[in-house]
Protein backbone atom coordinates (compact mmCIF):
# COMPACT_ATOMS: atom_id res chain seq x y z
CA UNK A 1 0.00 0.00 0.00
CA UNK A 2 1.69 3.80 -0.52
CA UNK A 3 1.89 5.92 2.16
CA UNK A 4 0.25 9.20 1.97
CA UNK A 5 3.87 11.04 1.16
CA UNK A 6 3.96 8.60 -1.53
CA UNK A 7 1.38 9.64 -3.69
CA UNK A 8 0.78 13.13 -2.85
CA UNK A 9 4.14 12.92 -4.41
CA UNK A 10 2.93 11.00 -7.44
CA UNK A 11 -0.41 13.01 -8.17
CA UNK A 12 1.83 16.26 -7.94
CA UNK A 13 3.86 14.76 -10.58
CA UNK A 14 0.70 14.15 -12.67
CA UNK A 15 -0.90 17.47 -12.01
CA UNK A 16 2.30 19.36 -12.85
CA UNK A 17 2.51 17.36 -16.56
CA UNK A 18 -1.21 18.48 -17.13
CA UNK A 19 -0.19 21.93 -16.13
CA UNK A 20 2.54 21.95 -18.78
CA UNK A 21 0.01 20.52 -21.11
CA UNK A 22 -0.62 22.98 -24.02
CA UNK A 23 -1.54 21.14 -26.81
CA UNK A 24 -4.71 18.65 -25.26
CA UNK A 25 -7.09 19.90 -27.90
CA UNK A 26 -5.23 19.25 -30.85
CA UNK A 27 -4.01 15.49 -30.24
CA UNK A 28 -6.34 13.65 -32.47
CA UNK A 29 -6.90 11.16 -30.31
CA UNK A 30 -8.81 13.24 -27.82
CA UNK A 31 -11.29 13.44 -30.11
CA UNK A 32 -12.10 17.18 -28.79
CA UNK A 33 -12.87 18.57 -32.24
CA UNK A 34 -14.11 15.23 -33.39
CA UNK A 35 -18.04 15.81 -34.38
CA UNK A 36 -18.33 12.09 -34.38
CA UNK A 37 -17.15 12.08 -30.49
CA UNK A 38 -19.87 14.82 -29.69
CA UNK A 39 -22.26 13.61 -31.41
CA UNK A 40 -21.94 10.32 -29.38
CA UNK A 41 -21.57 11.62 -26.16
CA UNK A 42 -24.16 14.26 -26.32
CA UNK A 43 -26.75 11.21 -27.59
CA UNK A 44 -25.27 8.84 -25.25
CA UNK A 45 -25.92 10.81 -21.91
CA UNK A 46 -29.15 12.67 -22.86
CA UNK A 47 -30.72 8.72 -23.80
CA UNK A 48 -29.33 7.45 -19.89
CA UNK A 49 -30.44 11.18 -18.19
CA UNK A 50 -33.22 12.69 -20.02
CA UNK A 51 -33.45 16.55 -21.54
CA UNK A 52 -34.55 18.23 -18.60
CA UNK A 53 -32.50 21.44 -18.21
CA UNK A 54 -32.79 21.57 -14.73
CA UNK A 55 -30.53 18.48 -14.06
CA UNK A 56 -27.84 19.33 -12.18
CA UNK A 57 -24.39 17.83 -13.87
CA UNK A 58 -20.98 17.39 -12.34
CA UNK A 59 -18.41 17.09 -14.97
CA UNK A 60 -15.17 15.17 -12.77
CA UNK A 61 -11.45 16.10 -15.00
CA UNK A 62 -13.31 18.47 -17.15
CA UNK A 63 -9.54 19.39 -18.71
CA UNK A 64 -10.39 21.75 -21.59
CA UNK A 65 -13.87 21.37 -21.37
CA UNK A 66 -15.19 18.67 -23.87
CA UNK A 67 -18.56 17.23 -21.88
CA UNK A 68 -18.69 20.46 -19.60
CA UNK A 69 -19.37 22.55 -23.29
CA UNK A 70 -21.21 19.49 -24.73
CA UNK A 71 -23.87 19.41 -22.14
CA UNK A 72 -24.11 22.73 -21.31
CA UNK A 73 -24.60 23.35 -25.07
CA UNK A 74 -27.58 21.25 -24.53
CA UNK A 75 -28.98 23.42 -21.79
CA UNK A 76 -28.27 21.15 -18.30
CA UNK A 77 -26.51 23.40 -15.21
CA UNK A 78 -23.44 22.19 -15.52
CA UNK A 79 -20.11 22.23 -12.45
CA UNK A 80 -16.56 21.26 -14.09
CA UNK A 81 -13.93 20.32 -11.87
CA UNK A 82 -9.91 19.91 -12.98
CA UNK A 83 -6.96 20.46 -10.80
CA UNK A 84 -5.03 21.61 -13.31
CA UNK A 85 -5.47 25.57 -14.05
CA UNK A 86 -3.97 25.09 -17.51
CA UNK A 87 -6.20 22.63 -18.75
CA UNK A 88 -9.42 24.78 -17.13
CA UNK A 89 -8.45 28.33 -18.40
CA UNK A 90 -9.01 26.80 -22.02
CA UNK A 91 -12.01 25.13 -21.06
CA UNK A 92 -12.56 28.83 -19.59
CA UNK A 93 -12.00 30.53 -22.81
CA UNK A 94 -14.23 28.12 -24.90
CA UNK A 95 -16.74 28.54 -22.34
CA UNK A 96 -17.03 32.40 -22.39
CA UNK A 97 -16.60 32.47 -26.59
CA UNK A 98 -19.83 30.43 -27.07
CA UNK A 99 -21.48 32.11 -24.33
CA UNK A 100 -22.38 28.86 -22.15
CA UNK A 101 -22.71 29.40 -18.34
CA UNK A 102 -20.40 26.77 -17.04
CA UNK A 103 -19.53 26.95 -13.09
CA UNK A 104 -15.31 25.89 -12.80
CA UNK A 105 -13.75 25.10 -9.86
CA UNK A 106 -10.01 23.68 -9.41
CA UNK A 107 -10.54 20.56 -7.23
CA UNK A 108 -9.24 17.07 -6.71
CA UNK A 109 -11.92 14.81 -7.90
CA UNK A 110 -10.47 11.57 -5.48
CA UNK A 111 -10.88 14.49 -2.66
CA UNK A 112 -13.85 16.86 -3.30
CA UNK A 113 -15.15 19.52 -1.15
CA UNK A 114 -18.86 19.95 -2.01
CA UNK A 115 -21.51 18.92 0.58
CA UNK A 116 -22.99 15.44 -0.07
CA UNK A 117 -25.95 14.77 -2.55
CA UNK A 118 -25.33 17.88 -4.62
CA UNK A 119 -25.95 16.87 -7.66
CA UNK A 120 -28.42 14.69 -9.83
CA UNK A 121 -25.59 13.52 -11.89
CA UNK A 122 -21.68 12.74 -12.70
CA UNK A 123 -20.13 12.65 -15.93
CA UNK A 124 -16.49 11.90 -16.43
CA UNK A 125 -14.52 11.10 -20.28
CA UNK A 126 -11.20 10.09 -20.44
CA UNK A 127 -10.31 10.28 -16.52
CA UNK A 128 -10.72 7.07 -15.06
CA UNK A 129 -7.21 5.26 -16.34
CA UNK A 130 -5.17 8.58 -14.84
CA UNK A 131 -6.54 7.97 -11.51
CA UNK A 132 -4.52 7.27 -8.92
CA UNK A 133 -7.46 6.04 -6.62
CA UNK A 134 -10.17 5.17 -8.79
CA UNK A 135 -11.94 3.37 -5.64
CA UNK A 136 -11.22 6.65 -3.18
CA UNK A 137 -12.44 8.73 -6.36
CA UNK A 138 -15.59 6.59 -7.09
CA UNK A 139 -16.79 7.05 -3.65
CA UNK A 140 -16.38 10.53 -3.53
CA UNK A 141 -18.20 10.83 -6.40
CA UNK A 142 -21.13 9.05 -4.93
CA UNK A 143 -20.93 11.01 -2.07
CA UNK A 144 -21.99 14.24 -3.89
CA UNK A 145 -24.28 12.13 -6.16
CA UNK A 146 -28.28 12.58 -4.66
CA UNK A 147 -30.14 9.09 -4.52
CA UNK A 148 -31.26 7.77 -7.30
CA UNK A 149 -28.32 9.76 -9.22
CA UNK A 150 -26.94 8.79 -11.98
CA UNK A 151 -22.54 8.06 -12.75
CA UNK A 152 -21.56 8.26 -16.38
CA UNK A 153 -17.99 7.37 -17.55
CA UNK A 154 -15.76 5.46 -20.00
CA UNK A 155 -14.12 2.66 -19.39
CA UNK A 156 -10.23 2.86 -20.49
CA UNK A 157 -9.70 0.68 -23.00
CA UNK A 158 -7.29 -2.30 -22.30
CA UNK A 159 -3.65 -2.22 -23.22
CA UNK A 160 -3.94 1.20 -24.46
CA UNK A 161 -0.70 1.61 -21.97
CA UNK A 162 -2.12 5.41 -21.53
CA UNK A 163 -0.48 5.80 -18.18
CA UNK A 164 2.77 5.00 -19.74
CA UNK A 165 2.24 6.75 -23.00
CA UNK A 166 1.28 10.26 -20.91
CA UNK A 167 3.74 9.98 -17.79
CA UNK A 168 6.67 7.34 -18.67
CA UNK A 169 6.64 3.49 -17.62
CA UNK A 170 7.78 4.73 -13.84
CA UNK A 171 4.27 6.56 -12.96
CA UNK A 172 2.26 4.58 -15.76
CA UNK A 173 2.87 1.23 -13.85
CA UNK A 174 1.79 2.88 -10.47
CA UNK A 175 -2.16 3.88 -11.56
CA UNK A 176 -4.33 1.03 -11.63
CA UNK A 177 -5.85 1.74 -14.71
CA UNK A 178 -3.08 2.81 -16.33
CA UNK A 179 -3.17 0.07 -18.75
CA UNK A 180 -7.46 0.04 -18.97
CA UNK A 181 -9.52 -1.88 -17.28
CA UNK A 182 -11.38 -4.95 -16.95
CA UNK A 183 -15.24 -3.62 -17.25
CA UNK A 184 -16.29 -6.74 -14.35
CA UNK A 185 -13.19 -4.33 -12.06
CA UNK A 186 -14.73 -0.91 -12.72
CA UNK A 187 -18.26 -2.62 -11.61
CA UNK A 188 -16.91 -3.79 -8.54
CA UNK A 189 -15.07 -0.62 -7.81
CA UNK A 190 -18.56 1.19 -8.67
CA UNK A 191 -20.97 -0.81 -6.72
CA UNK A 192 -18.54 -1.17 -3.73
CA UNK A 193 -18.97 2.83 -3.64
CA UNK A 194 -22.43 2.48 -3.49
CA UNK A 195 -24.10 2.33 -6.87
CA UNK A 196 -26.54 0.14 -8.48
CA UNK A 197 -28.27 -1.23 -11.41
CA UNK A 198 -24.93 -0.55 -12.81
CA UNK A 199 -24.38 -0.98 -16.56
CA UNK A 200 -22.23 -1.12 -19.65
CA UNK A 201 -23.42 0.79 -22.94
CA UNK A 202 -21.38 0.83 -26.02
CA UNK A 203 -20.90 4.44 -28.21
CA UNK A 204 -19.85 3.39 -31.69
CA UNK A 205 -19.96 5.17 -35.10
CA UNK A 206 -18.34 3.46 -38.32
CA UNK A 207 -16.84 5.68 -40.96
CA UNK A 208 -13.87 7.87 -41.68
CA UNK A 209 -13.85 9.00 -37.90
CA UNK A 210 -14.32 5.60 -36.64
CA UNK A 211 -15.09 5.58 -32.60
CA UNK A 212 -15.79 3.65 -29.96
CA UNK A 213 -16.04 4.06 -26.14
CA UNK A 214 -17.91 1.90 -23.40
CA UNK A 215 -19.63 3.82 -21.29
CA UNK A 216 -20.09 2.38 -17.70
CA UNK A 217 -23.38 3.55 -15.29
CA UNK A 218 -25.02 3.28 -12.41
CA UNK A 219 -27.34 4.70 -9.87
CA UNK A 220 -26.50 5.79 -6.30
CA UNK A 221 -28.80 3.38 -3.81
C1 LIG B 1 -7.28 13.06 -20.45
S1 LIG B 1 -7.79 14.53 -19.69
C2 LIG B 1 -9.53 14.47 -19.99
C3 LIG B 1 -10.13 15.85 -20.09
C4 LIG B 1 -11.60 15.88 -20.49
N1 LIG B 1 -12.43 15.19 -19.53
C5 LIG B 1 -11.84 15.35 -21.87
O1 LIG B 1 -12.72 14.51 -22.04
O2 LIG B 1 -11.18 15.80 -22.82
C6 LIG B 1 -7.70 14.15 -17.96
C7 LIG B 1 -8.00 15.34 -17.06
O3 LIG B 1 -8.18 14.87 -15.74
C8 LIG B 1 -7.57 15.78 -14.85
N2 LIG B 1 -7.27 15.06 -13.60
C9 LIG B 1 -6.55 13.93 -13.45
N3 LIG B 1 -6.52 13.56 -12.17
C10 LIG B 1 -7.23 14.49 -11.48
C11 LIG B 1 -7.55 14.67 -10.11
N4 LIG B 1 -7.16 13.81 -9.16
N5 LIG B 1 -8.30 15.74 -9.77
C12 LIG B 1 -8.72 16.63 -10.72
N6 LIG B 1 -8.45 16.51 -12.03
C13 LIG B 1 -7.71 15.45 -12.40
C14 LIG B 1 -6.35 16.27 -15.59
O4 LIG B 1 -5.89 17.50 -15.08
C15 LIG B 1 -6.89 16.38 -17.02
O5 LIG B 1 -7.39 17.65 -17.28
Amino acid sequence: MKSDSDLSELKNSIREQWDANQNYDSGHAHGVNSETEKELWGNGISELLGRSPDLKILDIGTGTGFLALLLGGMGYDITAVDWSMTMMEKAKEKASAAQIPIKFEVQDVENLTFSDDSFDAIVSRHVLWTLTDPSRASKEWVRVLRPGGMVIADIPRQGSDSGKHHYGEEIGKKLPFGNGADPERVMGIFKEAGLGNINLKLLEKQGEDHRKTLLIYGEKI
